[in-house]
């Protein structure tokens, strides 16, 4: 194998030459990254450096030795890392969730301090490795901490789960490829789902799955959930042309990019699919147009756009004690009426200002049946701090539910939006999931 130079560059902006003859090869064909022969390898590269001072800040402790940075940035997964995992997880619990809600994500809810721990870290060596890395409002850990919740419970993935099998089942693609973006995975819950079943529809092709978001913490609490699943990534965090990134079938690949920054880098005809899980819901209406704009112009013909977002003319104030109730007797939810409203409010959303936002206190859908049937679960095995955590992560849910839909772009006005004469080419798809009344889903196919 020819032998590559690669310049890796810390915060303190001085740079380095490593040789990564085998350090980024070996981990690509899946073998593990040892620490021990990265930390020898820098360490006998810094002895040639040749004239650039010695650095002192990446990759001099244990954890950072096993992330190796090439000139445009890349970040490795470590299976130690993830081997991190394997011990804390409960089998039985878990198998438990996959009968009440298959092929939904599960983190235990008492690996909560340690997830966010492991997201620091990851963050704090992303910081100090790489230049540029700065948090995004909004987007940063206290929103970790929030999006986390999210996955605690299945309510909210259940209709990401139904939106991504939509967009997977109508891919087509005729390669031994397929290649799907995701714009937003957030704290990477939908990341899993979307790669899950990727893998399961296509078996026998190569899957590309590229991860946009421009927030650092998003990225790292990504990389810790693909962590704790197993799976192995990379993260391109300078340069977001997938053309330069190598091996995108043997990894989740995740980009620290802007959505719209992204879609314009990309080479001709080369994704099949685009999923947005709450993610592209937080551009404005411009910003969305220009997305799709771009997608149009060096997309594949016949390539699927699927995304969701809340409703902002909804929002949810959940009635705690109904709760308590419905997860102790989950039959009886089965025969109420599907909403009960408590008093609307009015909207102050750009999109809609002074109409009616219509609040529900009780919901009785196929998505809350999991989460009442998961408590159920946990009570009869006495899990009483795990159902309170849980009682937590929905009030968590509906609170950013109320706290985000002023600010979302709804993907019902893009059905409207790729009506515009510059968006035409978008065609609108038919027979989409049905979503709960406060979410809402759109799906287009690129004509050519
Ligand atoms: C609500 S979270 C997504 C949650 C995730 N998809 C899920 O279903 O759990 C939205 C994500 O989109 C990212 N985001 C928002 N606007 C963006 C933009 N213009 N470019 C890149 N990332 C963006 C945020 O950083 C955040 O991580």
């Amino acid at each position: 194998m020819e032998k590559e130079n690669f310049f890796e560059e810390g915060g303190s902006g001085v740079a380095k030459r490593i040789d990564r003859e085998d350090l980024v090869v070996k981990s690509i064909q899946g073998e593990e990254l040892e620490a021990s022969n990265i930390e020898n390898k820098l360490d006998e590269n810094d002895n040639n450096l040749n004239g650039f001072p010695k650095k002192e800040t990446a990759n001099t402790n244990v954890e950072s030795s096993q992330m190796v940075m090439d000139k445009t940035q890349r970040v490795l997964y470590s299976k130690k890392n993830q081997e991190y995992w394997t011990d804390k997880k409960d089998s039985s619990l878990e198998s438990a969730y996959a009968m009440i809600a298959p092929d939904i994500p599960l983190v235990n809810v008492e690996h909560k301090e340690l997830f966010l721990e492991k997201c620091a870290k990851y963050y704090k060596e992303m910081e100090q490795d790489a230049l540029g890395i700065k948090k995004i409002d909004r987007w940063d850990e206290y929103e970790i901490e929030r999006m986390f919740g999210k996955g605690l419970n299945p309510t909210s993935l259940k209709t990401a789960l139904n939106n991504i099998k939509y967009l997977v089942e109508n891919i087509s693609s005729d390669n031994d490829t397929v290649r799907v973006v995701e714009f937003g995975p957030g704290s990477g819950w939908s990341t899993l789902m979307l790669r899950n079943q990727l893998h399961k529809k296509f078996p026998n092709k190569k899957i590309e799955l590229i991860s946009v978001d421009k927030s650092p913490h998003s990225v790292v609490a990504t990389q810790n959930s693909l962590d704790y699943y197993e799976i192995p990534w990379q993260t391109e965090i300078r340069d977001g042309n997938v053309e330069t990134i190598p091996d995108k079938d043997k990894y989740v690949t995740l980009v620290l990019d802007d959505f719209v920054e992204f879609a314009n880098k990309q080479p001709n005809n080369y994704f099949d699919g685009y999923f947005s899980s709450h993610g592209t819901a937080y551009l404005s209406e411009q910003e969305y147009e220009k997305l799709l704009a771009s997608i149009k112009t060096n997309g594949k013909p016949g390539a699927v756009f699927v995304a969701d977002s809340l409703d902002p003319l909804y929002t949810v104030k959940l009635d705690t004690l109904h709760l308590v109730l419905c997860s102790i007797f989950p039959s009886i939810s089965k025969n109420m009426q599907e909403y009960t409203y408590g008093k609307s409010l009015l909207s102050n959303s750009k999109y809609f200002p002074g109409q009616e936002v219509k609040k529900l206190t009780r919901v009785h859908n196929a998505e809350s049946e999991l989460f009442y049937n998961w408590n159920n679960y946990l009570l009869s095995k006495l899990k009483l701090k795990y159902i309170l955590q849980m009682l937590k992560s929905i009030r968590i849910t509906t609170d950013v539910i109320e706290e985000y839909r002023e600010d979302v772009y709804p993907s019902y006005l893009v059905n409207n939006l790729v009506k515009k004469e510059a968006l035409n080419n978008w065609e609108e798809m038919k027979n989409l999931p049905e979503c709960p009344l406060y979410i809402t889903n759109c799906a287009f196919r690129l004509k050519k």
